[in-house]
């Protein structure tokens, strides 16, 4: 293998994941009010919904696909009775239609970023660029299936490439390359658009993954009330009781307009 591909394959995996975590974090102490989606939902809703949807669960399962298929070793897979064709399928099965609802997502909505004139006006070329990344690395992410279709007996390539990343993120660089030996070219593309997805992660819009809202699908509900007209208003009586589990309590006032929460406040918790 050449010097070229060496630091391709031996270095540049480390040089995106420094500034990966680096400059994530500067950007999050330093620049907080940059941290953002930057969402154009409001500039148009259209085909918006269900193309983020599509997009968000697609790319959520191709990421926890890679998570799993190259960074669990491949003893575990034995351990739990999964033979490498069985995971080489998984991968086939899980990650091809993930992918491909990936990437209709980004279609439509990169269509959407580049001809519609008010979404537009409100893009800056970071926008774009981090779309044409993410296109590429998808397609040649799904340029790779049908060499692993063919392979899917032995799940070669998958084998490699995991032990090629386990071996990176273990700072084992030499041991990392001499798993790359006869990988066809298409993997090696798509690993390093992956890779310089990770590079360009902190200066973009990308960085709102990190706060991904994942609180509020275990937090309690709340119900927001008004009192129609001519339904009692709730009596002090009433508030004394405090709310029950699924019970609203209105205020007394006749002016206000409240909202109660439906559960009550933790010790030291408030409600917003
Ligand atoms: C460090 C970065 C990355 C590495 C090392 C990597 C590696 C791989 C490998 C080895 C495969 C083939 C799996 C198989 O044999 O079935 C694959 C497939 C794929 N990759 Fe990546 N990838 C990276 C980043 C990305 C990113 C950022 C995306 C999305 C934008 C992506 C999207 C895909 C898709 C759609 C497939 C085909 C379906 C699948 O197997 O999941 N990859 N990738």
């Amino acid at each position: 293998m050449g010097y070229f591909e060496q630091f391709l394959y031996g270095l540049y995996p480390y040089i995106c994941l420094t500034v990966f975590v680096m400059a994530t974090i500067y950007r999050f102490e330093r620049e907080p009010y940059t941290w953002q989606a930057s969402s154009s939902q409001m500039m148009r809703k259209g085909n918006f919904s269900w193309a983020s949807n599509v997009f968000h669960l697609g790319i959520l399962g191709v990421a926890g696909g890679h998570v799993v298929g190259l960074l669990v070793p491949a003893s575990a897979f034995h351990v739990l009775g999964i033979p490498d064709k069985a995971h080489q399928m998984m991968e086939l099965f899980g990650g091809g239609p993930m992918g491909f609802a990936t990437l209709i997502g980004l279609l439509v909505l990169t269509y959407r970023r580049l001809f519609d004139k008010r979404v537009r006006r409100t893009s800056d070329r970071g926008d774009l660029w981090i779309a044409v990344l993410l296109l590429v690395a998808l397609v040649l992410g799904m340029a790779t299936l049908p060499e692993s279709w063919r392979t899917r007996e032995s799940g070669q390539y998958l084998h490699q490439l995991s032990a090629w990343a386990q071996n990176i993120v273990l700072f084992r660089p030499s041991s990392a390359l001499s798993h790359l030996a006869g990988v066809p070219m298409v993997y090696k593309l798509h690993m390093l658009a992956g890779m310089t997805v990770f590079l360009i992660f902190p200066f973009t819009r990308l960085v709102h993954v990190c706060s991904a809202p994942i609180g509020y699908l275990v937090q309690g509900y709340y119900q927001i009330v008004r009192p129609a007209a001519g339904r009692r208003r709730a009596t002090a009586e009433d508030l004394a009781q405090g709310p029950g589990e699924g019970s609203v309590a209105a205020p007394a006032s006749p002016d206000a307009q409240l909202v109660a929460p439906v559960r009550s406040a933790k010790p030291g918790e408030t409600h917003p």
